[in-house]
């Protein structure tokens, strides 16, 4: 359990929590997705965020933020984790808990032997870069487009 001096943060293995609390975090954080547009292209269920690799965030008892990962399996990166999803409510950001949850993911990690966590971010994401950042992470590879415009006549 971490905690700040202004509000107890706590957090919790998913398959430590109940089912009401997973449903109700998931139904907020997705009425806001324009805020947290990862989640658009996530199926967030709450049985998905029960499953080892994921954790919750409880603000002063409320449950208000979350991590989502999957193990890597394969490739250069085999033993690792994927982080799919890190999503704070917004009138809960700030008070570190996302820190939190990742210093409890590195925890976790590092108790079942997993080697690393990597993630995509968008370049414009500042608020997730600067967070990842302080907790460590370092870019290990570039992720890049070309706009094509369409051809004339
Ligand atoms: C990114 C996000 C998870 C951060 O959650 P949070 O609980 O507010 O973050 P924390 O309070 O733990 O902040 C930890 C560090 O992250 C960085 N950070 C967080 N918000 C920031 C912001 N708005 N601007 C700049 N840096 C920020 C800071 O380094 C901060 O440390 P500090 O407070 O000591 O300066 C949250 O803004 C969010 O849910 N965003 C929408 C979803 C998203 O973009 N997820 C990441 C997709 S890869």
């Amino acid at each position: 359990m971490a905690e700040t001096s202004s509000a107890e943060i706590r957090i919790v293995p998913g398959g430590e929590t109940s089912a009401n609390d997973r449903a109700d975090l998931i139904a907020k954080l997705t009425s806001r997705q324009a805020e947290s547009p990862d989640l658009q292209s996530y199926d967030l269920t709450a049985d998905r965020i029960a499953q080892d690799g994921c954790l919750l965030a409880y603000v002063d008892g409320s449950p208000c933020g979350l991590l989502v990962t999957t193990a890597i399996e394969g490739g250069a990166n085999s033993g690792g984790l994927w982080l799919d999803v890190m999503a704070v409510l917004p009138d809960a950001r700030r008070l570190g808990v996302a820190r939190a949850l990742m210093m409890a993911l590195r925890d976790w990690a590092s108790s079942h032997g997993c080697n690393g966590v990597e993630l995509h971010v968008d370049d414009d994401n500042r608020q997730a870069i600067g967070l990842f950042e302080a907790m460590g992470f370092h870019t290990q590879s570039r992720f890049m487009r070309l706009e094509v415009p369409p051809a004339q006549g």
